[in-house]
Order: structure tokens, then sequence, then C-alpha cells
């Protein structure tokens, strides 16, 4: 078992997935976990320092509990990690004046040490860092370097490793290889992580909780609920009912497809709830992005609520919580910068008094698609791509309206089904139409149009914290374009988005 402790990286869940990915169980704690928390963790083989924004030698700088130093484990620090155990032991960190941002070629000094193993003498990696260290800390050398500073470090007797670039994320082309290298050679993990023993004890563990009682969850047609309900369904059946909102703000047609989807898979209890007039005045007037989204967050609860109260008898409150919204909203100081405001169903008031239940908040998502194939959820849920919350509220470009939210699931069946149909859909990680708040002339026959645009967005990802955009090819394009037009009335531009994510996000708003 490996622990994670993080300073606000933007990297720190990718760290923590290529754990897993190597089937080894991992967790994300805070910076400042103390040592007895630590020693809690009876099969712990190692500690990972995360990279963050911050800098070692600033007074309030985020330090450890410096006792793990001396625990008999194996440790890495990653970029401001490998520079806080520069700072512990006695080396020096200062401002770079050739600071590193990008992709970088480092180049072994070290060529037998265990954490190079099958790693090319020079290696391209990712760095993103304004610090370096100056002086090697006491007792460790450097194993690689790069053109502006060290690049990697080692103690000279002690398991405790340092290194200066992002091994975690896929531009180090050969970082999977190096962590690899730290779980099993230094930190002597075995592979003791899988999801049918997970399953078995999820059920057994819902079980035990439940007893005879009853639970509600809130189905959104998504992955992560539907798989929840599925391992809930599972465990105690018809004790669960599902409350399903209609926010009007779903994807063409979709709630009924959810309600069949749900009816034909699982043997639970199941309501809809049709809301949509009210997300709809409630979004009257708004355009501001955060605004649409704390009013679309707002409703929800309410309308949830509402639904929730009917059911008096039920004890207990399920969600799909997954293990990336767990290190999100966990506030520990050290938590990266908020660029929108997501919605769950947090935030329930007072009087409802429900105990949770979450069974999928310690999986990520490839581990929570796998665990929903492993329980027998059609292909097209489980692959489905993700669908925000607020749904097609932030793919209409400022202000919604009913008529635009019409247009829109047009243009958006369209894009859905051609990718389907040209079988791209499963090799596209997210793709989507934005109606744009803008006009444009065009002429259809002999005719003036004066109509809105659209914009299609279809991006690749691994963990949808970057991306980039699909090149789809042309010929699909013609084709899409050519039917938005024909077939949508009040459409007579269409966009293709091929911004990465950053510097865009993969929504509009
Ligand atoms: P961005 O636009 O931030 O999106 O690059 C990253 C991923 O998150 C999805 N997304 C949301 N999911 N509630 C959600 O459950 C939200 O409020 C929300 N906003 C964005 C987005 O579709 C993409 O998959």
């Amino acid at each position: 078992q490996i622990l994670i402790l993080d300073f606000g990286s933007q990297y720190t869940q990718l760290l923590a997935r290529r754990v897993r990915e190597a089937n080894i169980y991992t967790e994300v704690l805070p910076f400042d976990t103390n040592i007895e928390k630590i020693k809690d963790y009876p099969l712990l083989k190692g500690i990972i320092l995360s990279g963050g924004p911050s800098s070692v030698y600033l007074q309030n700088a985020y330090k450890i509990d410096a006792a793990i130093l001396n625990l008999d484990i194996a440790i890495l620090g990653v970029c401001y990690g490998m520079q806080l155990l520069t700072q512990y032991f006695d080396g020096s960190v200062e401002l770079a004046d050739q600071q590193e941002f990008g992709k970088a070629t480092i180049t072994i000094d070290d060529e037998t040490n265990l954490l190079f193993n099958n790693v090319d003498k020079n290696s391209q990696v990712w760095m993103s860092h304004a610090d370096h260290v100056v002086k090697l800390p006491n007792d460790f050398k450097q194993i690689a370097h790069s053109d502006a500073s060290v690049a990697a470090i080692a103690h000279n007797s002690k398991p405790i490793y340092g290194i200066q670039f992002h091994a975690e994320v896929t531009h180090s082309l050969q970082g999977k290889t190096m962590l690899e290298n730290f779980l099993f050679n230094i930190a002597k993990c075995s592979k003791d992580w899988n999801l049918d023993d997970f399953i078995e004890q999820q059920i057994k563990l819902i079980r035990e909780t439940v007893k005879d009682k009853n639970v509600i969850l809130g189905l959104s047609g998504g992955v992560d609920s539907s798989v929840a309900a599925a391992i809930i369904g599972k465990a105690i059946g018809k004790q669960l009912t599902c409350i399903f909102v209609d926010t009007g703000l779903l994807r063409k047609d979709e709630a009924v497809e959810v309600m069949k989807a749900y009816k034909t898979n699982f043997d639970i209890n199941i309501k809809l709830v049709d809301a949509s007039d009210l997300f709809f005045s409630e979004l009257k007037g708004l355009k501001e992005p955060e605004a649409k989204r704390k009013a679309i967050g707002k409703s929800f609860i309410d309308v949830f609520t509402n639904a929730a109260r009917e059911f008096k008898d039920a004890d207990f409150l399920a969600q799909g919580t997954i293990y990336p919204d767990v290190i999100e909203s966990s506030s520990h100081g050290a938590s990266s910068k908020t660029i929108k405001s997501h919605h769950n169903v947090g935030g329930l008031p007072e009087d409802l008094k429900f105990e949770l239940i979450e069974p999928l908040r310690n999986l990520f998502k490839d581990e929570v698609r796998k665990v929903g194939f492993k329980l027998g959820l059609p292909e097209e849920m489980v692959n489905r791509h993700p669908f925000p919350g607020p749904g097609l509220g932030i793919r209409v470009i400022e202000e919604v309206t009913k008529e635009k939210v019409a247009i829109l699931k047009e243009v958006d069946a369209i894009f859905i089904k051609k990718l389907r149909e040209w079988n791209l859909y499963n090799s596209v990680s997210q793709a989507f139409v934005t109606l744009l708040p803008v006009k444009t002339v065009g002429v259809m026959g002999d005719n003036r149009t004066y109509d809105y645009v659209v914009a299609l967005r279809s991006v690749n990802t691994i963990d949808f914290m970057t991306a980039t955009s699909t090149h789809l090819p042309w010929e699909f394009l013609d084709e899409v374009v050519n039917e938005i037009i024909n077939k949508v009335d009040n459409v007579n531009r269409v966009v293709y988005d091929v911004t990465s994510k950053p510097p865009g996000t993969i929504e509009w708003e």
C-alpha cells in the first residue's frame, strides 16, 4: 500500500491513478497528516510527496510531519516533494534563473540506479517548476539532471528519492516505468488491488450497514450513479429507490431512455420527477456561467429534497461519489484553485437526517467502469461519455431558454448519432455541441438566412484534467454539418473547436 501526501498539485490525482493502474492500493491524504494516522496503515510500503504551487523556502510553506522521514519505508518526492526533501536534509532550494515549464530532456547520471531500470540515458520528461535545488541535501547524490537543474536525487543508504519532473503525466515518456521501478523495485509493493474482491466486500458492507432499512439515490443517468445503483441494487434489491430528476437540460430523449434502461436492467424502484419548468424559470435572465451553475445546483437540491421528503422511511442516502470528487472537495489548505464549481447532490438541508452510502468513493472513473461491466451493465451505459451535472444549461452559452435548449438537443443528437455510425464514439473521450449566443448571415437556396452558430467539440483525454481536441476526419465533419444544416431550423453555421485543455476547458462554461 502507498500513501500520497498532497501539496495541492493539479497532478496529484494522476499520481494516484498511476499507482492504482499498477494494481497497488493508494489513498491521497493532506500534506500535514500526522505520523499517528500514517501508522494506522499497517501494510504501508511507501509514501509519495506530491508537487504543489508553493515554495519550500517561504515562511508558511506546507510541511510534513518530519517523523515520517524516519519510518522504515520508501519515499518519493515529486517536484515540490523533492524540494521539501532537499530542505529537510539540509540542502537548499532557490528561485531558478532558468525556469522549466513543459517538455525537457533529462540525462541519467547513475545508470544502474533502481529508479532508472529500463529507462534510456536521455529521456523526455514534463517539467513544471520555478524553484530548483541549488545545493544537494546531505547524504544524497544527484542521479539525473536537465539542462537547467538537478532532475533526480537519491539518498546514499535509505530508499528516499526525489524527482523534479512529473513522471505521472504522459508527456514524461518513460515516467510510468520510473514510477513502477519505485513501486516494485524500491518500495517492494505487491499487486494486491483487484476489483472482484472490491465488489464482494462492498456488497457485504452495504448489507451489514443497511440491514432491513431503505435507501434512496439520485440518478443522473451517468456512469457513476448507474454503477452505484447497480452495486447497491445487487446488495439490497427493492430496498433501494432511485430518484431521477428531469431538469429539462438533459440530452434529447435521455429521460425516456434512461428510465427504460433502468427498468430493464435493475430490480429496483425508480421515480421520475419532471422539474424542467423550475429549472428554466430559475435560469431566466442569467448569463454568467457561475451564476447559472449555482442556480442549477440549488434547484437540483430543492427538487431532490422535496422528492426525498416523500420517502419518510428511508434512512440512507446513496451517492455516486467517486475518488476524484473526494480528493477535489477535501479542503486541507493546499487544494488547487477552483476553476468551475461542480455540483453533486451535496448540501442537503439539516432536517433530512440521512446516513450516507458511497460505495464508489475510493474508485477512479476507469475502475468504476470496470465495476459496471463486472456487474453486467450494458455497454452503452458503462461507456457513456461524461455529462456534466448542469447539463445543457452550460452548453447553451449565456442565457438559457427552452427554445435554445430545444435547438441544441437536435444538433447534439445528430453529432452523437453520427459518431456512433462512424464507429468513433468509443474512441473519443467526450463529444458534444454548444449553442453560441451569436447569429450570422448565410444563404440557403436563394435566400438570406440569419441564424445561430453551433460549435462541435470532441476531446481525447485520460483524466479530463488535460485534453486534446480529436482529429476527426473532414469527411465525417462534412456529413455532420450537412445533416445539421438541413435538418435543424435556426442554425446556419457549424464550427469545430480545436482548443486543448489547457488553455481551454472541456466545457465552454
Ligand atoms: P471542464 O469543462 O472543467 O470539464 O474541463 C472536465 C470534465 O468535467 C465535466 N464537468 C462536470 N461534471 N458537474 C459534473 O458532474 C459539473 O458541474 C461539471 N462541469 C464540467 C465535463 O463535462 C468534463 O467531463
